[in-house]
């Protein structure tokens, strides 16, 4: 097997802020209601002249610049979207030839919320069979578009923004464990109804409203907290290493009552898991890259510690990687 690190991380947050009093202004709600049910005060929207395809650029390019990388040598981009710029062809194609990388091969995640935690352990498995040298792995979301701003019970939760990391062969395995699960019995908590071959585009479905994204919230919420704990706990089993030793945990924004949740099923302080979501909300494959550049910038972690990244979402997928920083 060949040893493969993560060697640099980049992210691109849109620069227009809406708080919770800017929606309380269009949806009936408060910031009260929005900072005490799931913790998020602020969130990034796109703006009209972005997509998908420029966040991923944005967060990519910041990588490569750190890292110094010739773009020639880059082999694998993968891009984790649940809104990407268009049906086909696929972001990663697009952010290919945005950056330069004109020898890399690449493809999009649908994974929802998990995807890139799927990349990063895609990715790894490419690196560690010898298939490539490296990847860009990299989550990016305008989920904005796909929100519908009459809905409250949504629309409140989501931001746009991207994350990136590149992963290479190195000396020493980074990537310990991980789990990636699917239960596709829960496809109708989280979905879009529209746009795709069940539904295509028509006058009806535009006027049915049924572009937006719809979500059983509450029902969500259940099913999510006992996927994410075995998850993490399997994880540690595979990697022989006890959640006593994990120094940070970074879990998928989404609210912060399941981040609570989490930690005290697995009898862990509420301090060890890293929440960025008050600045963002939720911004689904983006968020676990866009927490775990903060944690890297406010000194959460340093050279050595164990770093566990979950992800949950649409599908309902649930993924699970245990890394060395
Ligand atoms: N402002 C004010 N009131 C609201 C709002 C709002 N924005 N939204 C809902 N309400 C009301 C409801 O109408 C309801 O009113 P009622 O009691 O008079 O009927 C009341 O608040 C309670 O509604 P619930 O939906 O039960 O509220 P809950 O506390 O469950 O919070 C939430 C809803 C925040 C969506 C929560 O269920 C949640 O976070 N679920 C998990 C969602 C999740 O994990 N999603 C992401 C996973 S996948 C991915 O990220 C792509």
């Amino acid at each position: 097997m060949i040893p493969v690190k993560l060697s640099a991380l980049g992210i691109y947050l849109p620069t227009q802020v809406m708080t919770n009093h800017d929606l309380a202004k269009i949806v009936d709600t408060s910031d009260e209601w929005i900072r005490t049910r799931t913790g998020i005060i602020e969130r990034r929207i796109a703006s009209s002249q972005e997509s998908t395809s420029t966040l991923a650029t944005a967060a990519a390019k910041q990588v490569l610049d750190k890292r110094g990388i010739d773009l020639l040598d880059i082999e694998m981009i993968l891009v984790a979207t649940m809104m990407p710029d268009m049906p086909f062809p696929s972001v990663a194609c697009k952010v290919q030839d945005n950056i330069g990388a004109f020898n890399a091969f690449g493809f999009d995640i649908s994974a929802a919320c998990s995807g890139f935690v799927y990349g990063l352990e895609t990715a790894a498995s490419f690196i560690k069979a010898g298939a490539v040298r490296n990847a860009l792995v990299i989550g990016a979301e305008v989920l904005s578009r796909c929100i519908d701003w009459q809905d409250r019970s949504t629309c409140v939760l989501f931001g746009d923004g991207a994350g990136a990391a590149l992963l290479e062969s190195g000396e020493e395995n980074c990537f310990l464990g991980s789990v990636l699960r699917a239960d596709g019995s829960g496809t109708d908590l989280l979905y879009m109804p529209g746009g795709g071959s069940k539904q295509p585009t028509s006058v009806q479905s535009v006027e049915n409203r049924q572009h937006f994204l719809k979500m059983n919230g509450p029902e969500l919420f259940q099913a999510v907290v006992p996927i994410v704990c075995e998850a993490i706990t399997d994880t540690c089993n595979k990697a022989q290493i006890s959640i006593e030793d994990v120094e940070l945990i970074i879990p998928h924004q989404a609210n912060i009552h399941i981040i609570e949740e989490v930690a005290v099923y697995l009898g862990i302080p509420f301090e060890r898991f890293m929440c960025n979501l008050h600045k963002y909300g939720n911004t689904s494959a983006a968020s676990i890259p866009i927490a775990l550049y903060d944690a890297v910038q406010d000194g959460k972690i340093v050279a050595g510690d164990y770093v566990m990244m979950v992800g949950f979402g649409a599908g309902l997928t649930c993924g699970a990687s245990l890394i060395r920083w």
